[in-house]
């Protein structure tokens, strides 16, 4: 049993119904061909944007040239309340210089620094999960914002000031619920942003609590007392070219977006994994039998072979970001097609990885499609759950190595059964379900 994809309502008349129900569901207010096209135009008064399904197209667009399409003023726009000038929005330079300080953070070698805080963070998920129904996206919420507060912060959700961050980020996100894709919502770019009284409120609740966060780690490195978290190694690295560091306020807008782009995301991932393993119970007693032997170090994470090919197929079946907007610098001829100046380019991890012409049995749960040779050559541009080239997901490898601890603790530790609905796919900030997904929880 597979989860249903989204209903398309194609054809549906106007702009305005198009826009409300895009609000309400982004996946199903889309046309059913998109999961057999390469490319696909949409034109509105408001809004002239192009499906880029074509892993030619998505190569040039994200390695090739990425400089020819940067993100748009739009979706800076919308996310400024929350993000500032945050690596997620910004363009060119500033945005390289953040990439320089960043990114050595996250380095591959770095990474089993972060196994302490992602095994203690499943192991309290584990304690915390009780035998029985459960709507399973909140567990995996709370779960996924633990390991960004133990890992940036060196502190656990319980912690006060973590719980009232994790708090206010959700009355924001019900407050805004389609912000990565504002960018292509039919809103005439001279109008300034519809941020509502109530957005603009939660995202200064939630920049004053991390501004709070922020200097008092200051303070700590100062004294030479501060622990050696990624928070620390971002805030003391200093830009290779320049030999600037993050200022306070600088380091506020990466904090958020750590935060946000490093928890939706993986809870999301999370929550539909565990539901895939619940209604495929063959590969949920092979994860169970993996998870058996393993240990807090990095050999024992790396053999999850079976886990890993799970969760990858989780991340194809479910992307967590469903689409990424990026924006035409210049006029552009994309597969015989002129694309103008400033037109909206949408690349759409959620059509593509169920592209009907790239992948054998594109809607079925299939993790052993990674070991076999002919899949691994042909999903290398057709999969792209962390984006690709130099603006692709630097969390990456810390998620990977958080989802499959995650998956392997929480079977290991329980039987999962399916509730009796499937859960129903919409695109939020991420990909969730539309009335939570019920899964049964024995104790093995
Ligand atoms: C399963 C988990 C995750 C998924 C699927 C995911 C996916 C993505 C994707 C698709 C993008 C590109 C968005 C775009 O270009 O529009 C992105 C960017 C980003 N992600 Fe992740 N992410 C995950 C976890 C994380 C984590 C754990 C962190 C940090 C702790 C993180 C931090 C970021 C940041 C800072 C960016 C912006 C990069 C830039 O624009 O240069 N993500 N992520």
């Amino acid at each position: 049993m597979i989860p249903p994809r989204p209903q398309p309502t194609e054809g549906r008349g106007s702009v305005l119904r198009f826009a409300r129900a895009f609000r309400r569901d982004l996946l199903s207010a889309l046309p059913d061909r998109l999961y057999r096209a390469w490319m696909a135009e949409f034109r509105s008064p408001l809004v002239h944007s192009f499906f880029c399904n074509d892993p030619a197209l998505i190569r040039l667009i994200l390695k090739d040239r990425p400089g020819d399409f940067p993100k748009s003023n739009r979706l800076r726009a919308g996310l400024a309340p929350l993000l500032g000038n945050s690596v997620f929005v910004t363009n060119g330079p500033e945005w390289a210089a953040e990439r320089r300080i960043i990114d050595p953070a996250f380095e591959g070698g770095r990474l089993h620094e972060t196994l302490p805080a992602i095994f203690g963070a499943a192991d309290a998920l584990v304690a915390r999960l009780k035998p029985g129904f459960h709507d399973i996206e909140p567990p995996a919420s709370h779960a996924a914002a633990d390991v960004i507060f133990r890992t940036l912060f060196s502190m656990p959700i319980e912690h006060e000031t973590a719980a009232q961050v994790f708090a206010a980020f959700r009355a924001h996100q019900d407050a805004q619920p389609v912000v990565n894709l504002a960018a292509l919502l039919p809103w005439p770019r001279w109008l300034p942003h519809p941020h509502s009284r109530r957005t603009r409120q939660t995202a200064s609740l939630i920049r004053g609590l991390i501004a709070g966060l922020v200097a008092g780690r200051m303070q700590s490195i100062r004294r030479g007392d501060a622990p050696d978290d990624l928070a620390t190694r971002i805030m003391t690295t200093p830009d290779p070219q320049t030999g600037r560091c993050f200022s306070e306020p600088q380091m506020v807008d990466q904090v958020a977006i750590f935060f946000l782009a490093g928890h939706e995301t993986s809870a999301s991932a999370l929550a539909w994994a565990l539901w895939l393993l619940a209604a495929h119970p063959e590969w949920q007693d092979a994860v169970a039998a993996e998870a058996a032997g393993l240990t807090p170090d990095m050999a024992s994470v790396n053999a999850l072979r079976i886990t890993r090919a799970v969760f990858r197929e989780a991340l194809r079946l479910y992307p967590p970001v469903p689409m990424m907007v990026r924006q035409a610098a210049c006029p552009q001829t994309m597969r015989g097609r002129p694309v103008p100046q400033g037109a909206q380019l949408v690349l759409s991890p959620w059509h593509l990885h169920r592209h009907r012409r790239l992948w054998d049995d594109p809607d079925s749960f299939d993790p052993g499609r990674w070991s076999r040779p002919e899949s691994r050559s042909s999903i290398r541009d057709a999969f792209i759950p962390f984006s690709a080239g130099e603006r692709a997901c630097p969390g990456a490898g810390l998620a990977m190595i958080e989802g499959v601890v995650m998956l392997a603790r929480v079977v290991g530790a329980f039987r999962l059964r399916p509730g009796p609905v499937p859960p129903i796919p919409v695109a939020r900030l991420t990909v969730r379900a539309q009335d939570g997904i019920a899964i049964h929880l024995t104790p093995r």
